[in-house]
Parts: C-alpha cells; structure tokens; sequence
C-alpha cells in the first residue's frame, strides 16, 4: 500500500480538525436575548414537524418531562401541568400576530423560546444556561434567568403555548407559577445540581472527550504517518 505524501498527511489533518471544530458543544448556538428569559436561534432554522409541537399530548409531556427532568437534578420537586398557564400562554401568542419575540409581561415567570427543533430542544437550550449560573453568588442574570426560574423550587405548576411563526419556526411559551427569579430569593430557590452528572452532560461531557481522541489522531498522523 501507498502511503499518503506529506501532502495529503497535511490535509487528512486539517480534514480532521475541522471535524473536531464541527464537533464543539451545541448549546451555544442557540443564544439568550433580551430581558431575563428569551432564547432564540441566530439563523432561520428548517421547520420542524416533530410531534412534541404538532401533538398535543406530546407537547406536554415533553414539557413535563424535560422540565422535571432539570428540576430533579437540582433538588427542586416536580411540577404538574396546569391549564390555566397552558390558556395563558397560548392566548398571549393569539394576540401576538406577527409573532414578536417578546414577553408577555403577565404575572406568571414566563420562558420563551424561537425556532427549537422540539420542545424538549428548548428547554434543554434554557436548562444548559446553568453551566454560566454562579452558584457561589446567587442572583438574577440575564444569561442564566430561564435556567433559574426552570428549577425555582417554589414553582409547582407550568403551562406552556406553542404557535408556528412561519420560517421563524415555532414560538414556545412556558408560563410558571408561583413565579421564579424573585430578586433576594436565589440562594434559597435555585439549588446546585445534585443528580444525573452523567446523563445531564451527554452534550457536553461526550463531545469533548471525542474531541480531544480526533485531536490526537490528527497529531499522530502528522507526527508518526
Ligand atoms: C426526558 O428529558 C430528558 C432531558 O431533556 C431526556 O434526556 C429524556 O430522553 C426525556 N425522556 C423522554 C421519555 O422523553
Ligand atoms: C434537597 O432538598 C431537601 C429540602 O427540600 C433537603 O432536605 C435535602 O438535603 C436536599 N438534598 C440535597 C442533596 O441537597
Ligand atoms: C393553576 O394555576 C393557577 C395560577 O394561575 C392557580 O390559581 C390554580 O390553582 C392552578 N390549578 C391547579 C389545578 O394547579
Ligand atoms: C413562593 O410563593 C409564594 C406564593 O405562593 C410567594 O408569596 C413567595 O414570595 C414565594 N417565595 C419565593 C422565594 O419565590
């Protein structure tokens, strides 16, 4: 067998370190804005058909179960779904005709999301905001505020709406009661992360690791090829 010229060594390398560049965690792409508690993607995004926007009773399972998911990990006790939110939010985003990405300044902590591929995308994009959180200095942050009122141990009830904004995607909107990010409360409301190091990280504790071993085998084969 012919062995690759220095040449194609040089470009296998470079092939595969921007495989490793492709490779860099998910979470940032998608990035907080405005006041406390909005995430939207940067670019318009294929539409998605996934069934936790089209079905109902996908929809609120899916909320149920990611939102519960990231408040077992921080110690807080689930929540239940509640209709009252749920018809809160959904009359919110039938007033909002041209679907600005805003809040909707009712009395509720209140979530909002553009263009997640599913529901569980979008809260997975608010719940992954706690790599920023500083637990050694509790307090409300911009970055952090969807992450914050997602695990708010006082919270018990959400509700969510969802409409589909033309190429914008889907519009998600998550209302929580009692209400979260209570300035003085913080140290109190938002707990560490107790459980599912493991499962919780997949993202980011995978992807890293792949990244290094694509590394080494990028310098192996300009080193020793
Ligand atoms: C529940 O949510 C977590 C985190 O978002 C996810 O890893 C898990 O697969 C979900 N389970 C189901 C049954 O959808
Ligand atoms: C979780 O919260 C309860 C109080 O609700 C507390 O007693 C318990 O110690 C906490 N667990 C951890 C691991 O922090
Ligand atoms: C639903 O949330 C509202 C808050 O607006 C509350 O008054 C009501 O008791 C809740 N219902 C249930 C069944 O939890
Ligand atoms: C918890 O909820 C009650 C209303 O049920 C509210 O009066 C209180 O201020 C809340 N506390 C925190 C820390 O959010």
């Amino acid at each position: 067998m012919r062995l690759p010229s220095r040449c194609n060594r040089l470009l296998l390398a470079v092939v595969l370190l921007s495989a490793v560049v492709e490779s860099a965690p998910a979470y940032p792409a998608v990035i907080a804005a405005v006041a406390a508690t909005s995430v939207r993607s940067p670019q318009p995004v294929p539409i998605s058909q996934s069934p936790q926007f089209v079905s109902d009773a996908d929809f609120t399972a899916a909320i149920l179960n990611s939102t519960n998911h990231f408040r077992h990990q921080h110690n807080a006790s689930a929540v239940t779904y509640n209709a009252t939110l749920d018809q809160f939010a959904t009359a919110y985003l039938d007033a909002n005709r041209d679907c600005t990405f805003a809040h909707s300044g009712g009395p509720y902590g209140e979530n909002i999301a553009l263009g997640c591929s599913d529901v569980q995308g979008c809260v997975d994009a608010w719940g992954n905001e706690r790599a920023k959180y500083d637990f050694d200095h509790p307090d409300f942050v911009e970055d952090t505020g969807h992450f914050t009122q997602l695990v708010w141990r006082n919270t018990t009830a959400v509700g969510c709406g969802r409409k589909l904004c033309g190429e914008k995607g889907w519009f998600l909107v998550c209302e929580y009661f009692p209400r979260g990010n209570v300035l003085g409360a913080f140290g109190d409301a938002v707990g560490r992360q107790v459980d599912g190091f493991m499962s919780a990280g997949s993202e980011s504790v995978l992807r890293p690791s792949m990244m290094w071993l694509v590394l080494w085998l990028a310098v192996a084969l300009v080193l020793f090829w």
